[in-house]
């Protein structure tokens, strides 16, 4: 996949329907269910979770990338329903997350391992503007960064003709223990999905695969 380098501002790059997007080269992902029936690491952390097997309704996912050498921009577009309100206990948002990882031995299927961290920005559908940062190293070791100083991953969501359009965005190199981007350099990454209509939170959503390499145009 490459990621295109644009001499758009980070507002124009914020708008999913900004003409650089239509404009963008994009990559169709396969989702498939993470696998937590019968995954003994998933029973360690939770046995209710590793008895899921409804998980992971869908099933593709469209994903643009473009940097203006400060920003990195990806665009992710799906089809889905809108579940953006936690109404009832029962009730979950939809999300969509991008993982990076922080070493090159570091895995997208186990969410990194200890030594091995990966990082990830994370979308959910009641948050307007911002985003999560997160950190793990392996199933149940995930840390949200949220707010002032912690958090730099914006976001911008719409959702119309039956699917969500999301931006997800953050500036290049924000120092260690982060994911570093630079023009012309390679990247890898993975994402997934979580479909709140189908009661999907934590592990149970659709993935990617492991990583795929991508490159930001110089
Ligand atoms: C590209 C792949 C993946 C991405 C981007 C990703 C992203 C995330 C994120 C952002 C969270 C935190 C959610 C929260 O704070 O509520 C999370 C949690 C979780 N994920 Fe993943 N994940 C991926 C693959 C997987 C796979 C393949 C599995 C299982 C086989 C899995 C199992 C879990 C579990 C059990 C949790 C909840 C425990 C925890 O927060 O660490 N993930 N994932």
């Amino acid at each position: 996949m490459k990621v295109a380098r644009t001499g758009e501002s980070t507002a124009q790059l914020m708008n999913p329907d900004a003409g650089i997007w239509a404009r963008s080269e994009r990559r169709l992902f396969h989702m498939v269910p993470t696998p937590l029936n019968g995954n003994p690491a998933i029973k360690a952390i939770s046995p209710f979770l590793e008895k899921s097997t409804d998980h992971g309704s869908i099933r593709e996912l469209s994903v643009a990338g473009a940097h203006n050498g400060d920003f990195l921009a990806l665009r992710l577009s799906w089809p889905s329903g809108k579940h953006d309100a936690i109404v009832d206990l029962d009730q979950f948002v939809d999300g969509a997350a991008v993982m990076f990882p922080l070493t090159p031995n570091a895995s997208a299927v186990t969410m990194g391992s200890k030594g091995d961290p990966v990082n990830a920005w994370y979308w959910k559908a009641n948050l307007h503007g911002v985003a999560f940062e997160v950190l793990a190293e392996g199933y149940g070791t995930s840390v949200r960064q949220r707010g002032e100083g912690k958090s730099q991953v914006k976001s911008a969501a719409v959702h119309k003709q039956g699917r969500w359009n999301v931006i997800l965005s953050r500036p290049m190199d924000i120092g260690s223990r982060r994911a570093r981007f630079a023009p012309g350099q390679a990247a890898r990454m993975a994402f997934c999905l979580w479909d709140g209509g189908n009661r999907e939170r934590a592990g149970r959503k659709s993935f990617s695969g492991d990583f795929v390499d991508v490159i930001l145009e110089a």
